[in-house]
């Protein structure tokens, strides 16, 4: 794998040349991390627009403002890229930080911190639909061919941040203890509430149940798809270009049906079960 016009490759992992560079990825290294920051992770497509929404609400109290007024990349900055180093000195603490790195390639500082880590975890076949499609509208992404093509790539490791199954596994490591909750897309979407509710007590925070029933609310598909401050309106067509999807597209579990034939499905899952065993990690999404 080598850099191209599009991408930086970090550790064999693609970056986007749009967000990423040498720069932002020594700032990334060099990251001091505090005690009472919280961590977003998640592979790409996965659910980390939503975390990006739901957490800065459990942070502070409920109050819609920072939402309502804040870009989500600005709001909760992506630690490995160019905006971290321009408005991580504006956040106040707890701090709410996002990444998508493997675990092993997080900053020094992050593995002797108590740092808290919300892991959002997606059905890998939704996953590769949804980034299929983010492919089809970004003008920073690679064209992804056709959707057999594209899951090529994506098995093989040749997409943003490498393979699921990697990612997946390097976050299930025991010396995170219970600094880290993993939570499923999945399960946000059948009971949103109940996983926001699995979040605060995670993060050791209360809220009434007015609060709650507002964050909620707040949070839904239907909601967050207008709210211009996440739904990534705020980026020139020419980058992001919503007559050919949306970022905000479905928001549902389970379009992989729409997309999978048989035979590609038992390939793709026979491939995923190959990689995962021994790992301890079990899917429940298609129970
Ligand atoms: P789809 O493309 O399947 O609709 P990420 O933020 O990690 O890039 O993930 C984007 C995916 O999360 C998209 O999936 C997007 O629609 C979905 N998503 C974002 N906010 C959501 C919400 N409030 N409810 C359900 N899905 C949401």
């Amino acid at each position: 794998m080598e850099s191209n016009d599009l991408y930086l490759v970090y550790h064999g992992l693609f970056l986007p040349k749009l967000a990423h560079s040498e720069n932002s990825l020594n700032y990334f290294e060099k990251f001091v991390v505090q005690d009472d920051d919280v961590f977003i992770v998640s592979y790409p497509k996965s659910g980390t627009t939503w975390m990006q929404e739901i957490i800065p609400l459990l942070l502070n109290g409920g109050d819609l403002t920072p939402v309502q007024t804040i870009p989500n990349w600005d709001r909760v900055p992506w630690l490995e890229e160019t905006r971290a180093a321009v408005v991580m000195d504006k956040l106040s603490s707890p701090r709410a930080i996002v990444s998508h790195m493997p675990y092993h390639l997080m900053p020094s500082t992050f593995f002797s911190s108590k740092a808290k880590v919300v892991y959002i975890a997606r059905n890998p076949k939704d996953v590769v639909v949804s980034s299929f499609h983010f492919h089809r509208m970004a003008s920073f992404l690679d064209d992804p061919g056709t959707f057999e093509e594209f899951i090529n790539k994506f098995q093989t490791g040749q997409v943003l941040f490498g393979k699921w199954t990697d990612h997946m596994k390097s976050w299930k490591n025991p010396d995170l203890g219970d600094r880290i909750l993993y939570i499923t897309y999945e399960e946000l979407v059948q009971d949103l509430r109940g996983g926001i509710k699995r979040i605060l007590c995670f993060l050791g925070r209360k809220l009434s149940e007015d609060a709650l029933d507002r964050v909620t609310e707040h949070c839904q598909f239907k909601n967050m798809k207008h709210n211009k401050m996440s739904n990534y309106s705020l980026v020139p067509q020419e980058i992001m270009d919503s007559n050919k999807s949306s970022f905000l597209r479905k928001g549902i579990a389970g379009d992989w049906k729409n997309h999978f034939s048989p035979e590609l499905e038992a390939k793709f899952i026979a491939t995923i079960n190959e990689e995962m065993k021994g790992s301890g990690i079990r899917f429940s999404w298609d129970e």
